[in-house]
């Protein structure tokens, strides 16, 4: 059983955040894409509660994921209001496209569910025959400090008519070693005749500063990082990032 197989429910926890980051997609593409975007991929796209938006705005996303159901819910809701049924299921360590995109995004530590540096080295590989030269991939994770103490525990609350779903969200076990963290995520569901609990455990790989940049990206030859920010969102702030930096999104350059 995995989380990603109750799409309504993942829908409805993320599904609140997506302005200041569709915002930030856009502006991007405005001040790091070389040539007009148009075109865009989202690997791990989940439900498609960016790519939604982002079709609504006026540009074309193609979205690839693991997860059936979640592929589902996500052409459903795009077929609902109009448009393509732009996701497929497919291993975004082993895909092909037809014509090359403009940009690519998988923000919120997608990347790091592929949990063996070939997977992830693979992933780049893709990624960087999938987007044309001049795009940018955009790509959202958290590091771990090699300074300072990691968040460790997560919890929110998100409502939709009368479903209520708690995410509760616990660190298992890390070993920085072995390059991998184990959480816990726990959905409490209430509707106003039953609650019900979904659990699930995954792992994620973690990354330092060097571990990201120079052992992984800087042997994929096809990107260079152009600038990072962090999960502020903030266009007008680049950070730097360092020994202490956690949550990053690295604007990979597709040279
Ligand atoms: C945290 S969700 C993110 C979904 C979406 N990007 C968003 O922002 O809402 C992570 C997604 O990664 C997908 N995933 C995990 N491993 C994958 C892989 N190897 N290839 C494609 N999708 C994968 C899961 O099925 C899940 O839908």
């Amino acid at each position: 059983m995995s989380l990603y197989d109750y799409p309504r429910y993942y829908d409805l926890v993320y599904g609140s955040d997506w302005k200041a980051e569709v915002d930030f997609l856009n502006g991007v593409f405005k001040k790091h894409v070389s040539h007009k975007t148009k075109r865009l991929l989202e690997p791990a796209c989940g439900t498609g509660r960016l790519m939604f938006r982002l079709e609504r705005a006026g540009l074309q996303v193609d979205g690839i994921d693991l997860s059936e159901k979640a592929v589902d819910y996500c052409n459903k809701r795009l077929l609902k209001h109009g448009f393509r049924a732009s996701a497929r299921v497919a291993d975004m360590t082993d895909f092909q496209v037809k014509s090359k995109y403009c940009a690519a995004f998988n923000t919120i530590n997608s990347f790091r569910h592929l949990e063996q540096h070939a997977q992830a080295r693979a992933h780049l590989v893709c990624m960087g025959q999938a987007i044309r030269k001049g795009g940018v991939y955009i790509l959202g994770l958290h590091l771990s400090p090699g300074i300072g103490e990691a968040v460790e525990e997560e919890s929110w609350i998100a409502r939709r008519g009368q479903l209520c779903v708690q995410t509760s969200m616990w660190l298992v076990d890390r070993n920085l070693e072995q390059r991998y963290e184990r959480f816990h995520m726990r959905y409490d569901i209430w509707t106003p005749t039953d609650h019900r609990i979904l659990d699930d455990e995954f792992n994620f790989r973690t990354y330092t500063k060097k571990q990201f940049e120079e052992e992984l990206l800087g042997k994929v030859r096809e990107f260079e990082i152009a600038t990072t920010y962090d999960f502020s969102y903030n266009l007008n702030h680049p950070i730097e990032v360092d020994d202490r930096s956690e949550d990053v999104v690295y604007i990979l350059k597709r040279v």
